[in-house]
């Protein structure tokens, strides 16, 4: 299984922060936010990895993480999208790195007190299609918002005025090589982007999706409320801690 981190964009809701360099650059507590998404991936035993990024300070990213040494890591693979196409036009830039091998995507800005490791091992026995994972909130409204019946998650809708359950769909995803074919079909969203939340219903139609909830807290980082948020939790408690595990994993087959 290959690692993604998604790494561009243009950042707008921090700015000046981001004027001139990249969101995915900026602190978090004690370490730059990529770091945290890499980590993700590192401790869920995902070590070929890349890195997509775009918009401001391309090239710090390859200053900083160089071959990742910092991370137990022996190489780091690089791409770059241009312009601001959203999270699945980024995705699709990596289709050849991935080989046709599943992936596992992280949003650059999304940072976890846990791990990954037992939803990465379910989606592993599950053998293709889709996974997302899920985290209580009080915002939903913010996020991607699945409508669940029961242990089902019926579709999922981006920023909804009206969310239909206080779940947000986190920026963790993991797809199957048929994931290129599905962002080759979309349309850009009201906000000129191809939207996440449209691959993962595309999964979600094809009855080949399955969810987990994530264990520990999460936050994206991507606002000044949440960025400040981020560091405070990082420096309360700690993030991407090895031994924070669900006791009873969740898989539930749409
Ligand atoms: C994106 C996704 C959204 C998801 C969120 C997680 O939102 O579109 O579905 O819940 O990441 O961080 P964005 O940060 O692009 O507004």
């Amino acid at each position: 299984m290959k690692g993604i981190v998604l790494a561009g964009g243009l950042g707008t809701r921090l700015r000046p922060l981001t004027s001139v360099t990249n969101k995915h650059l900026l602190p978090v507590y004690d370490r730059p936010m990529i770091y945290y998404p890499i980590q993700t991936l590192v401790n869920a035993g995902i070590t070929d990895i890349m890195i997509v990024t775009g918009g401001n300070s391309a090239g710090d990213f390859l200053k900083l993480l160089g071959n990742g040494k910092a991370f137990g890591l022996k190489h780091i693979n690089y791409t770059y999208q241009e312009g601001e196409g959203g999270i699945a036009e980024a995705l699709s830039l990596v289709e050849h790195f991935a080989a046709k091998q599943p992936v596992c995507v992280v949003l650059g800005d999304n940072i976890i007190e846990g791990n990954i490791a037992a939803a990465v091992r379910a989606y592993k026995e599950q053998g293709k299609g889709a996974k997302i994972i899920l985290k209580r909130v009080p915002d939903p409204e913010r996020f991607g918002v699945p409508e669940l019946s029961g242990q089902n998650v019926l579709r999922i809708e981006e920023k909804p005025k009206t969310p239909k359950s206080d779940y947000a769909v986190i920026g963790i995803y993991m797809y199957d090589g048929e994931v290129y074919d599905i962002i080759r079909t979309l349309k850009p969203s009201g906000r000129g982007e191809l939207e996440i939340t449209d691959v993962n219903n595309a999964y979600i139609k094809r009855e080949e999706m399955t969810w987990e909830e994530l264990d520990g807290w999460w936050t994206d980082a991507g606002t000044f409320e949440s960025l400040l948020r981020a560091s405070n939790m990082v420096a309360e408690t700690g993030a991407n801690k090895l031994e924070l595990q669900r006791a009873n994993e969740i898989s539930v087959n749409v």
